[in-house]
Formats: structure tokens, sequence, C-alpha cells
């Protein structure tokens, strides 16, 4: 059964280390998160985004695929299915749908429309058990070509939106999503370090997990994140293995174009990938 991640996040700040969120495309990227959480006996958050979500044909299929894998791949840690960068009315249909946790991205409004819509969700999530995510200062990242800095939050806003009851938080600390550029300064530990001190317990999120070196991973779980979210780096290890197969002529051997060889490999390396971050992140052996 699906979990909020409420529980499995306030369990990870006591505890100091981190669950990985790990968004999902597809059958073969569920089935290999959840496979994988199993055998580390990890918690697990598993995102979609909006535009995954639609990819999928919607998020009742999505609830309809995850709830299918729970039972009959026998998982028993703890799973949430999670909203990643949800607009207000994104939150309200993943409501419905039976998802267990939701992320409102209000990072875009002005403070005081945050605030709002915030608030008018913490009170909706709360009548349905599931968790909320809110954000402080937006995510920086590749759209369109253009790689944008990722912003520093302002601290005293984030604890306007702590305040209000939400489960827990990300904050802009100098990450963007997707690849880092050469120039990237690194995440801005004063940052973290500041909204830390003004949110206390509240369990605090990393986006941007792909390609932040293991040492800054390691410092940001000390001061207070408890969330970290993993999108391109298994997008880039499925790419690969899936271009080595067909570059090796695979395809062409035997049976090698059906399906369930072709992204074999693929979903293998999604595998090892979540398991390296599942270790680095302390989850392993937590569920
Ligand atoms: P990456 O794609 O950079 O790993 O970021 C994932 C993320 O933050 C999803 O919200």
């Amino acid at each position: 059964m699906l979990v909020s991640a409420t529980e499995m996040l306030k369990k990870a700040k006591a505890g100091h280390y981190a669950v990985g969120q790990f968004n999902i495309n597809n059958l073969e990227w569920t089935k290999a998160i959840l496979q994988t959480a199993q055998e580390c006996n990890s918690p697990v958050i598993l995102g979609v985004s909006e535009g995954a979500g639609k990819y999928m044909t919607g998020y009742k299929t999505v609830v309809g695929m995850v709830n299918g894998m729970l039972e009959e791949l026998n998982i028993t840690v703890p799973v949430a299915l999670h909203l990643d960068h949800g607009s207000y009315e994104g939150c309200l249909k993943c409501v419905e749908a039976g998802f267990s946790s939701i992320m409102f991205d209000g990072s875009h409004y002005p403070i005081e429309e945050n605030v709002a819509k915030t608030k008018e969700l913490v009170k909706i999530v709360a009548e349905h058990g599931m968790s909320l995510e809110a954000e402080v200062g937006s995510i920086g990242g590749e759209e369109d070509g253009v790689i944008g800095a990722g912003e520093c939050a302002d601290p005293k806003e984030c604890k306007m939106i702590a305040d209000l009851g939400v489960d827990f938080l990300a904050a802009g600390i100098g990450n963007i999503h997707g690849k880092y550029p050469a120039n990237w300064k690194g995440l801005s530990f004063e940052t973290l370090a500041a909204v830390q001190e003004l949110t206390g317990e509240l369990p605090l999120v990393l986006h941007g997990g792909t390609g932040i070196p293991a040492d800054q991973i390691k410092k940001a779980i000390d001061l207070g994140v408890s969330k970290i979210n993993v999108n391109t780096e298994c997008q880039l290890a499925f790419a690969d293995a899936t271009r080595k197969y067909i570059e090796a002529g695979k395809d062409l051997e035997g049976k090698g174009f059906d399906p369930r060889k072709l992204l074999a490999p693929g979903a293998e390396a999604i595998k090892a990938t979540v398991k390296e971050k599942m270790e680095l992140f302390g989850s392993v052996n937590k569920a």
C-alpha cells in the first residue's frame, strides 16, 4: 500500500540520512526502482512530473500501475507516489487519482500567492492523509537551451511557508535540474544552514540530485536535507546502456529486437544507479 512521505522523512531527518525520490517515466522505470528499493530494504519516493504523468496517459494510469506492482512484486518497503513540481490544478488531480504525496511548486508566484495556494493545499492533503512539499526559491536548469543559475531561497520566506504546516520543503540553494555546467559554483551551504536554522525539524529537499559530488551530498544531509531528487542520472544511464546494446548489434541477433530484451540493459542500468544513490544517501536498511 502506498504511504505518505511524512513518516519516512521524519525518520530520515532524525537518523541523518536522506530518502531518494526517483522520477518514473514508464513501466520499466517503475519496476526497476521498486525492485531496487526492496533489494536494498530502503524507503523510496516515486516522483512523477506533470509531463511524465501526461506521457503515461494520466495520473490514474500511474496509480493503477504502481499499486499493481506493489502487490505483484511483493513490495513491503515504504513507497510514496509523489507529484513533482505540481501546479495547483495538477495537485488537485493527483489527490483525486490516489497519489500519496504532492509537491506544489509555487516558487514562481509572488510569495503572498505562494503562501495562499500552499495554505489551501495543506488543508486538502490533511483530509486525505497525504504529504505536501512546497518550494521557495526556484530551482534553475536548462530550458530551451538556456541554463539558468539556481536561485538561493530567502530563509525568512522559507520560514513563512514552513509555518503553514507543509511536511517538507524544497529551498533553492544554487542547485539546478539536469547536468551542472562546468562553471557551477556548487551548493550554497550558507543558505542551507540559514534555512535549517529557521525551519528546525522540518525535512528539507534537495532537487537536481544528478551530478552533485558525493561530498556535497553528504554535507547537505548533515545540514538537514532528508529527501534528494534524482531524475536525469537514471535517464542518462538508461540511454547509455541502450545505445551500447544497439551499437553492439544485439538487436539484430536472434530475437534481440524483442522489447523485453532491448530494454533490459537500460533497466539494469537504472537499478545500478538507484542502488548507488541509496547507498550514498544512507537509506539502505532503513525501511
Ligand atoms: P535531476 O534531473 O537533475 O536529477 O533533478 C531531479 C529533480 O530535482 C526532480 O524534481
